[in-house]
């Protein structure tokens, strides 16, 4: 079983904005990143935050997908939720579900912002599948992507905006590097 992380952000690590009601949004039009995202997660377990979910416009979240919701809330209708740290307990639950709903062994982390920093300090996190955004957009509302430290890039490919992707955008794969535990047994 693998964890890895699917996320788009700025230039500037924008990867949304909260509004005052406190809906999340994502400050850009990219039909070929929602295509990308929908193409590497189709048929999987996503594992995202409560924000995340009020911030979809299907309120028991992706379709073609099983979801996993982490939220201190008892229980969210017809979501699969979890509360706790990313630990034993949680990656029994993902293997139960993998189990339950016949899914290949790649568990997808896609946001947002508060989850992918707990998921990338307490999971074992192999990849990640990063859209850059070739634009500045940061606000006094933006949420922020984590620091990529210990990662690797190891695929890039870089595309030019048009009628339907706002911005210039590049593909990135990123790898976790295992250079620090290599020094150490040397
Ligand atoms: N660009 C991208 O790729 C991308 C992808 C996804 C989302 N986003 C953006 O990210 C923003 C939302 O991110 P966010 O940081 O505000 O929120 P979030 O990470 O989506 O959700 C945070 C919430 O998840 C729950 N949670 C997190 N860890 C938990 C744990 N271990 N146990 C129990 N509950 C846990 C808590 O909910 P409770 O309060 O219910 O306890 C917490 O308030 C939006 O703007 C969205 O558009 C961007």
């Amino acid at each position: 079983m693998k964890f890895e992380m699917v996320l788009a952000s700025s230039l500037d690590g924008v990867i949304g904005q909260t509004d005052e009601a406190g809906i999340g949004s994502m400050p850009w039009k990219q039909s070929n990143d929602l295509k990308r995202f929908q193409s590497i997660t189709k048929n999987h377990l996503v594992v995202y935050g409560r924000n995340t979910l009020e911030s979809l416009p299907w309120p028991q979240g992706f379709p073609q997908r099983s979801n996993l919701v982490l939220t201190s809330k008892s229980s969210i209708g017809g979501v699969d939720t979890y509360c706790g740290e990313l630990g034993c307990e949680f990656i029994r639950m993902c293997r139960n579900i993998l189990i339950r709903d016949k899914l290949p062994p790649v568990i997808y982390i896609v946001g947002g912002s508060i989850v992918y920093a707990k998921a990338l300090a307490e999971l074992p996190i192999s990849k990640i599948h990063h859209t850059i955004i070739h634009a500045e957009l940061k606000t006094s509302n933006s949420d922020l992507a984590p620091d990529f430290d210990g990662f690797e890039e190891v695929s890039s490919e870089h595309y030019c905006s048009d009628d339907s992707n706002m911005y210039d955008y590049t593909f990135v794969t990123l790898e976790k590097n295992n250079g620090s535990e290599t020094l150490q047994r040397s």
